[in-house]
């Protein structure tokens, strides 16, 4: 398998994802969060608006560092949720296992080995790129604790009929909507609303962007104290981590620059450096809350896109109902890297993201059955920008340059071992 990282354009015309730097005078034309009063009150503030579009109350929404750190959370509340006699059915068993998608952002299965617990990796859907009900079931066990049900790439984990699952089998979902949640749905219950606990990021590549921060949502009130005493616990332990790290001056050695997806997965980033979000963050947070219109100008951008997209390129599917981060289209593998060299000569950032986690020796052990459709998947993804904040130069630039892609010929493409 050909595991070299996409091409990066030598000038960069459309990037996939906003720097991150944008939303700092953003937030500025937004406020400096005064009218809160102070860091605490623009928290606050955040929770009540959250709290609102997900339709829970703010004391049920936790503001993070990261989406890492709210997942960590979940799962440590969870483990201590099961110690607890008044937990129910939770209650009882040895449960330390957690299902995780191997087809997906490595950040996921890095927060369930944060806490302690043992991942264990799931397979795709034939041709979709979330699991089903089959692929839980293979790998699920009298040791599994709870389920990260992430939502990913526009394609949606069929909750409901994963909810009726678990329940029976005593089994925690958590609705990671890292990358489904841009804010309240006009119908249908908000992503991250879902589960026993829900997750939201603002990371890189999110529906709502501002390069870091995240937040827990406690959507089974009876889990709250267990969330309140894991966030306690995990805060001192990250910060004393993060503390020790900078004495050994760790952060003087940069991460290298990959060329390798594999190698990249091997070289995890470190745990979050503590879990609460701070003021600032809370600010930029905002910021990029409102701009509510950003998924419809995305679904257009896809329709011009998709208007240009030479016959041979399959689109992957896209729910409607989710927020747009990419334009995915299927290509065949050996041609994927010189199409990509393509956009990439013509100023286009593409990504590839999420080699199968079990490709990695770091996670490989975690493999409990075949992951034939996140294996077959991977190798023809190709992501193209996507994005509402796009202008019409570049959208356009996009178009042509995906219109381009006819004239290269099949027999061109190298062959990749
Ligand atoms: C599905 C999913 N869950 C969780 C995360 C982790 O979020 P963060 O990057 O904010 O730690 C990501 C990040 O890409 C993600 O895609």
């Amino acid at each position: 398998m050909d595991t070299r990282y996409n091409p990066y354009p030598r000038e960069l015309a459309v990037p996939l994802c906003r720097p991150p730097a944008l939303a700092i005078d953003q937030a500025l034309a937004f406020g400096d969060g005064s009218e809160h009063g102070s860091a605490r009150g623009t928290l606050r503030a955040l929770r009540d608006e959250l709290g609102r579009q997900l339709g829970r109350e703010p004391e049920r929404v936790v503001p993070t560092t990261s989406g890492r750190a709210a997942l960590s959370l979940a799962l440590h509340a969870l483990s201590l949720a099961k110690l607890d006699a008044s937990a129910g059915a939770l209650q009882g068993r040895r449960r330390d296992e957690v299902i995780v998608p191997s087809f997906g952002c490595p950040q996921v299965i890095e927060a369930v080995l944060d806490v302690g617990l043992t991942p264990v990796l799931c397979d795709t859907a034939p041709d979709r790129a979330v699991p089903d009900l089959a692929a839980i079931e293979a790998v699920a066990s009298e040791r599994s604790l709870a389920l990260v049900a992430a939502s990913v790439l526009g394609e949606r984990v069929d909750l409901e009929a994963v909810e009726a699952w678990a329940e029976a089998a005593g089994v925690a979902v958590i609705d990671d909507a890292a990358q489904a949640f841009a804010g309240a749905p006009k119908s249908g219950r908000c992503p991250g609303a879902g589960g026993q606990l829900g997750v939201l990021s603002f990371g890189r590549h999110k529906p709502v962007c501002v390069g870091e921060g995240g937040a827990l949502v406690v959507n089974a009130p009876a889990l709250a104290p267990f969330v309140q005493a894991a966030r306690e616990q995990l805060d001192i332990r990250w910060r004393r981590a993060a503390f020790a790290r900078a004495r050994a001056d760790e952060p003087a050695t940069p991460r290298p620059w990959f060329t390798d997806v594999a190698d990249a997965l091997a070289h995890p980033l470190p745990p979050p450096y503590a879990a609460d979000m701070d003021g600032a963050t809370a600010v930029r947070v905002f910021a990029r809350l409102a701009e509510t219109d950003e998924p419809e100008l995305a679904a257009r951008v896809a329709e011009r896109l998709a208007a240009r997209t030479p016959a041979r390129l399959r689109l992957r599917p896209h729910d409607p109902a989710l927020p747009r981060l990419y334009f995915a289209v299927e290509v065949p593998p050996s041609e994927r890297h010189v199409l990509a060299g393509s956009l990439a000569a013509a100023g286009v950032e593409t990504s590839w993201l999420y080699l199968p986690l079990h490709h990695s020796p770091r996670y490989a052990g975690y493999t409990r059955a075949p992951l034939i459709h996140a294996e077959a998947l991977w190798p023809k993804l190709l992501l193209l920008p996507c994005r509402g904040w796009l202008s019409p130069a570049q959208v356009e630039r996009v178009a042509e340059a995906l219109a381009s892609l006819a004239q290269l010929e099949p027999a061109s493409a190298e062959v990749q071992p």
